[in-house]
């Protein structure tokens, strides 16, 4: 009786003792779906040939001017295109928060954009629903303003932004993300630049519309080189539009001959309704549907709709006397003996 309880205790320590020494057997394999073999089969094309498997398109609102209407051209072309049924993501990247508040937030509520860079708090932790139907926003904080300073010395401090938002758009399917950016091209516009495929940057047709547009062009095309060569300036937006002045007009075939076909048709007018529809907290849609602001972008967005894959040519080039004079110059590249 006790010899057979010996041998029971045995043979239960061999079979913890093997159980805890044995080589782990390995996982079973996933079931393997369309996705695999549609991704099996895909990895063998090369990567400039491949079909895109996500249609959502990335566009970062850009120019390093203030004032030109960037916020307001990311909240009514967002809304436009949400009205059209489209899923839209906005990002609130600008310390300012205008569009934030633009959109009826309380600043310093929850998690914003600030949690998601400096933090490394998923980007979903942070996406608010907003009163306008099919459109989410990642708001910011006034905090953001010291983001620069934390992240100077973070490693991939430029992919920051990308690496948050490519890992939710997995989970999550939109149509069109749309990043406001700060006026400035500091390390918060670079994570927009790096995030993103595409530029569209909106042009006041006022006086010197084109200065320290040099610059801008020259950033981009430092981060298609160096971070992001996806990255394309696909739309000049032509804003702020005084209708029946010889200065717009004039303006505008400016803008036109140093950037051709990038150039939107549907300019956006001058209207006091877009500048009222901040303080109430709505898009142009909610608060003025019958207004020219309403109409222009809705027509601007029907255009972004209809933009051609084929418009992702890049603008490497700009007239020479429009270059920033302010803009500090490139070191010369040293000379080799
Ligand atoms: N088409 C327009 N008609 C009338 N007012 C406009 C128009 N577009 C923008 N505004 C007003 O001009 C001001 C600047 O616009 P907005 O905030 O969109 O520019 P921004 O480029 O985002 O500025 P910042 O560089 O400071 O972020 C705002 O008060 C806005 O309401
Ligand atoms: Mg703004």
């Amino acid at each position: 009786m006790l010899a057979s309880a010996h041998r029971e205790g045995e043979r239960e320590r061999w079979f913890t003792l093997h159980a805890a020494y044995a080589p782990v057997p390995p996982p079973a394999p996933a079931p393997r779906g369309d996705a695999y073999r549609w991704s099996r089969w895909l990895s063998l094309i090369p990567s400039s040939f491949r079909p895109r498997l996500s249609p959502v398109r990335l566009v970062a609102i850009c120019n390093h001017k203030g004032g030109v209407g960037k916020t307001t051209t990311v909240m009514n072309l967002a809304a436009a295109l949400a009205r059209r049924g489209r899923r839209v993501l906005l990002l609130d990247i600008d310390p300012q928060a205008c569009l934030t508040v633009h959109l009826g937030f309380e600043l310093g509520e929850g998690t914003s954009i600030y949690q998601v860079l400096t933090g490394g708090m998923p980007l979903r932790e942070a996406v608010r629903t907003t009163a306008e139907p099919n459109l989410a926003l990642v708001p910011s904080d006034l905090e953001l303003a010291g983001a620069e300073m934390e992240l100077a010395s973070a490693i991939g401090r430029e992919s920051l932004l990308k690496d948050a938002l490519h890992g939710y758009l997995e989970e999550e399917p939109y149509d069109y993300v749309l990043i406001d950016c700060p006026p400035s091209l500091g390390l918060l516009t670079i994570n927009a630049l790096c995030a993103v495929r595409e530029i569209f940057i909106p042009l006041q047709t006022e006086f010197l519309a084109l200065r320290g547009m040099g610059r801008l062009v020259e950033v981009v095309t430092l981060i298609r080189r160096r971070l992001n060569p996806l990255l394309r300036v696909t739309g000049i937006i032509p804003t702020l539009y005084r209708s029946g002045t010889l200065l717009a007009r004039e303006v505008t075939e400016e803008i036109k001959r140093h950037f051709g076909s990038y150039v939107f048709t549907t300019k956006i007018r001058n209207n006091v309704r877009l500048a009222e529809a901040p303080s109430h907290g709505k898009s142009i849609f909610a608060y003025a549907a019958d207004s020219l602001g309403a109409q222009d972008y809705e027509r601007l967005a029907q255009e972004v709709e209809a933009m051609p894959a084929a418009a992702t040519k890049p603008i490497t080039h700009i007239h020479a006397s429009h270059e920033d004079p302010a803009a500090p110059e490139e070191p010369a590249a040293p000379e080799v003996a």
